[in-house]
């Protein structure tokens, strides 16, 4: 197994999916960055390679409880690579030998800012995505490629509102920003390799496409407080006082250990090969915005926030905080504004298939009303991830 993205929020989940779910006989090797953020790149690839390494012995020591001798622990192997690379960064006899030996790839690996500019998201989506798909096609000449599950985004929807089926994608829709246009882009040239649209036969494909992902959905542990939980914290600390949507408007979340099981449940299934799915809440197991801010102010211990249209808040309450506020306050101001179409995002994700393909398993999509309290009891036990929190376990 080839899983990209293992030092990730998603990623590392689904590594440790994979370690206590897959037969003992299968290696899984994951591409991981020999560079650290903000830390001058190493020069050799053996400095590569060490740092790759070490990345991933630290991901494993933080995340995964199992002894360094427990043999599931051993099967598990860091690469050197980087997506963006020709090859992924591999030199030829790598490519090739990692190509000969692989069965299947689990892509998660991408950038999920918001705000970059279209042309460097682009090089990490869309091209990051060619690469992969280069490599699969390079495992299937060997015979012995099984799968490329790619992990993809609901929000390539974009600006489409209403029922969005698991088999739509490209429907003229706009995109909020770089990161949804840039998926979309993405999921067109997987889609095309699933079907053998291209000269080439077509590939085997599941494409899972997440709504957005919160923590555990029994513990509210999570790794990352990026997207959901950014505005979140800003709230908490009194910040938001409007929220440009409609107390009706339909927030879709679905918890990480449900992402990660369903991902490697429908992973299993024949029948799920040039498949998509919506892992997602739908709008049957969604909160509102109302009632999910209801909830936060409760536990945050802050005033309910009062809700407006986007246009009202628009044309009059933002240029008015916007001259009024100043420093940080001002930066939290123009921050939120990338987070503000998903309070009021107007699509319906279908589940169908994936509700269908899924009940063999057992597993089900669960409500967010259920768990919600959880997720936020979590952000204030752990200080938004700044301390241990005694009664949430790593696992
Ligand atoms: N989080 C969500 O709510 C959500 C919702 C829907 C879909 N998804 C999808 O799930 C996937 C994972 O998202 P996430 O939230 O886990 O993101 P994340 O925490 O930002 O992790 C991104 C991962 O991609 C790796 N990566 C980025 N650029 C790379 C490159 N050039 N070469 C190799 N690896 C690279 C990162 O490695 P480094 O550690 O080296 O930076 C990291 O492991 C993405 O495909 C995303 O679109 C996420």
């Amino acid at each position: 197994m080839l899983l990209t993205g293992a030092t990730g929020f998603l990623g590392r989940e689904i590594l440790w999916q994979l370690i206590t779910s897959l037969p003992v006989d299968h290696d899984i090797l994951c591409l991981v960055r020999g560079e650290r953020a903000g830390a001058p790149p190493p020069v050799t690839a053996e400095e590569r390679s060490l740092l790759a390494e070490s990345r991933l012995r630290a991901l494993l020591d933080e995340e995964a409880p199992l002894p360094a001798s427990d043999p599931r622990r051993a099967r598990v192997f860091a690469l050197a690579g980087d997506i963006t690379r020709p090859h992924l960064g591999l030199d030829a006899a790598t490519f090739s030998a990692v190509a000969a030996r692989t069965a299947a790839v689990y892509h998660g690996a991408a950038t999920v800012r918001f705000d970059l500019p279209l042309a460097e998201a682009r090089v990490t989506n869309v091209e990051g995505t060619r690469e992969i798909l280069g490599l699969c096609r390079a495992a299937q000449q060997h015979g012995s490629f099984s799968r490329l599950h790619y992990i993809g985004t609901a929000y390539v929807a974009g600006t489409r509102r209403g029922r969005i089926l698991e088999d739509d994608l490209d429907c003229g829709q706009g995109f909020h920003n770089t990161y949804e246009q840039t998926k979309f882009e993405a999921e067109k040239l997987v889609r095309a390799a699933m079907s053998g649209s291209t000269s080439e036969s077509p590939l085997p494909v599941t494409i899972y496409r997440p709504s957005i992902v919160v923590g555990d959905s029994s513990s509210g542990r999570t790794s990352s407080f990026k997207v959901m939980y950014w505005p979140l914290k800003v709230f908490a600390r009194g910040l938001i006082p409007v929220v440009p949507a409609s107390r009706a408007g339909i927030v879709d979340l679905v918890p990480v250990d449900f992402v990660v099981k369903a991902i490697v449940a429908l992973g299993r299934l024949d029948a799920a090969v040039g498949k998509t799915y919506h892992l997602a809440a739908g709008p049957e197991r969604s909160t509102t915005i109302g009632a999910a801010m209801d909830v936060a102010a409760e536990v945050f211990g802050v005033y309910k926030p009062l809700f407006m249209p986007i246009e009202t808040y628009e044309r009059w309450v933002r240029p008015l905080l916007r001259f009024v506020l100043r420093g940080k306050r001002r930066k939290t101001l123009e921050t939120g504004r990338i987070y503000v179409p998903y309070f009021s995002h107007g699509a319906a994700f279908d589940t169908s298939q994936t509700r269908r393909d899924l009940a063999a398993s057992g597993l089900e999509i669960p409500d967010v009303r259920q768990y919600f309290l959880t997720l936020l009891r979590y952000c204030v036990d752990s200080d938004w991830g700044k301390k241990p929190v005694a009664n949430h376990p790593n696992r």
